[in-house]
């Protein structure tokens, strides 16, 4: 079985776009796969947060994964910074990266731009993603249409890495769903739906209630074209068009004719119900999961566990490759 590796960062409360974009998929996907799903908790250093919330997202996310369906079992699920070669390895790919190329990533362009002072962690971001992938010989990484370029960047740099030490890494493929790759914000559907958003009618995070659910979509911004149909030219309508689809498992074409002759206010409210369908039980796992730390501690435990034997055996390797000399009795 091919072997899937993916990860969400907690900066903040996961966001529908996550679930759509991300975890849902995951889900179905850990049936096919030999996966491994992390919370990337050492990414979320890479900007300044309040230490505290930082604990209480790893948490949330890590109860989240269990309450979305990812299965112990089945799949290995894990705390980043609990398998400390994820920061060996990045030091490698910091190497193996160019100033040139990691200087062209979006996501890195966009918050210099918007927050001016940025942390060299930040910079270095898709080198700690791309040895993530790497550690586990991961052939497919399922994610939202935002990652797919430090995706991308981990590809090349594995490609030069290989070339240069002779075959090491496998080289993975991003995947992103037919849809729901990039859910946008209800309130301004021409920006992404972020965890890092300062208004919260934009957002639906999965631990939001019934209301709040239902009062968000009653307020999701449309426009004055009164036909329910997919196009560039209506983002919002298109937006509820694809979150009702992805939720539903229908084609977007199926969700036009699902609503042919309705008015925008049926869209909202059945697409609101058919996301709390899906939420719902979700959020109310995770507030019982949260009740229990200890559990969640014992399940990251077992996860780090089976993640470390794999991650030391391929910076072994590459160690070797690079020319390090390995300790004595490393394991
Ligand atoms: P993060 O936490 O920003 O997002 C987690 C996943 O959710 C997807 N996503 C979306 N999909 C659709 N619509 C949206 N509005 C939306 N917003 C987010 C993202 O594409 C992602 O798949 N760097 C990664 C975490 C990471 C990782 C990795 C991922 C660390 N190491 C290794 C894959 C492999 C991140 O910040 O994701």
């Amino acid at each position: 079985m091919d072997i899937l590796y993916s990860a969400t960062k907690p900066t903040g409360k996961l966001t529908l776009g996550n679930y759509l974009g991300a975890i849902k998929n995951w889900k179905e996907m850990q049936e096919n796969y030999n996966s491994i799903f992390a919370v990337a908790d050492l990414h979320a250093l890479t900007i300044n947060m309040d230490s505290e919330e930082l604990r209480e997202n790893i948490y949330t996310q890590f109860a989240t994964f269990l309450a979305a369906g990812l299965d112990p079992e089945k799949s290995i699920i894990y705390c980043q910074s609990h398998v400390k070669e994820h920061a060996e390895l990045a030091w490698i790919m910091n190497c193996c990266t160019y100033f040139g190329e990691a200087s062209r990533m979006t996501q890195f362009k966009d918050h210099k731009a918007k927050d001016k002072v940025v942390s060299v962690g930040l910079f270095a971001y898709p080198m700690l993603m791309a040895g993530d992938i790497l550690l586990y010989n991961t052939n497919v990484v399922p994610v939202g249409v935002d990652q797919m370029q430090h995706v991308e960047i981990c590809r090349d740099v594995a490609i030069r890495f290989n070339s240069r030490y002779g075959e090491t890494f496998v080289i993975p493929r991003g995947i992103v769903p037919k849809v729901g790759a990039k859910i946008m914000g209800l309130q301004n559907p021409t920006k992404k739906m972020a965890k890092s958003e300062d208004n919260e009618n934009n957002v639906i995070y999965l631990e939001d209630d019934d209301d709040t659910i239902r009062k968000k979509f009653k307020r999701a911004v449309t426009d004055s074209l009164n036909e329910i149909k997919y196009g560039d030219d209506r983002p919002g309508v298109s937006n509820l068009l694809v979150i009702y689809s992805s939720i539903n498992k229908i084609s977007i074409e199926e969700a036009e004719k699902h609503f042919k002759g309705s008015n925008y206010g049926t869209l909202k409210s059945e697409t609101a119900e058919s996301v709390i369908r899906e939420i719902g039980p979700i959020r109310d796992k995770i507030k019982e999961l949260k009740g229990n730390k200890e559990y969640i501690e014992k399940m990251m435990k077992i996860g780090a566990d089976k993640a470390r034997k794999i991650a030391r055996e391929t910076l072994d390797k590459v160690y070797k490759k690079v020319g390090l000399v390995l300790q004595a009795n490393s394991n």
